[in-house]
């Protein structure tokens, strides 16, 4: 059994298909173990994304990820990591397959409506950047 942090982000939450997205999940198998909506703020943009400090999209990748609220989640099951990063599909919906989040929701490489883990160490990490254990059920 694997946990992922997903992440719907600003233009997805806008656009009032959260319901949508979450369902997907659930349809894939995928079981919602925390979820919460919040908005983040600069600092909290830049240190999740602190990876990417250093590319040259990282400015509006902050400005776009706090320009609105968020759904967090924590998305539990098989492969639950893969599984949720073959359901969102390719970082740019323009190359996503047809069928997934982002080729369906998306618009765009910055607002390309989901984030997901790509590695099981970077999920932990993201999981505990936003949940506490005991509120992961
Ligand atoms: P995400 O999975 O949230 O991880 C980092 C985000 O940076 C990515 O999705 C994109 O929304 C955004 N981004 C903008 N430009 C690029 C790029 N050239 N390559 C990768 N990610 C990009």
């Amino acid at each position: 059994m694997e946990q992922t942090l997903s992440i719907i982000k600003p233009d997805a939450v806008a656009k009032n298909v959260v319901g949508k997205i979450l369902d997907r999940f659930e349809t894939a198998g995928l079981r919602i173990a925390a979820t919460k909506k919040i908005q983040l703020s600069r600092a909290e943009a830049e240190a999740f994304y602190a990876v990417h400090a250093q590319r040259p999209f990282f400015g509006e990748l902050v400005e776009f990820m706090i320009s609105g609220p968020v759904v967090v989640s924590v998305l539990e099951g098989e492969n639950a990591m893969t599984k949720n990063r073959d359901l969102m599909g390719a970082t740019n919906p323009k190359e996503a397959e047809a069928g997934t989040i982002r080729a369906d929701f998306a618009e765009s490489i910055d607002a390309n409506a989901v984030h997901g883990s790509d590695s099981l160490e970077n999920a932990s990490i993201e999981i505990n950047f936003f949940f506490a254990q005991k509120d992961i059920c």
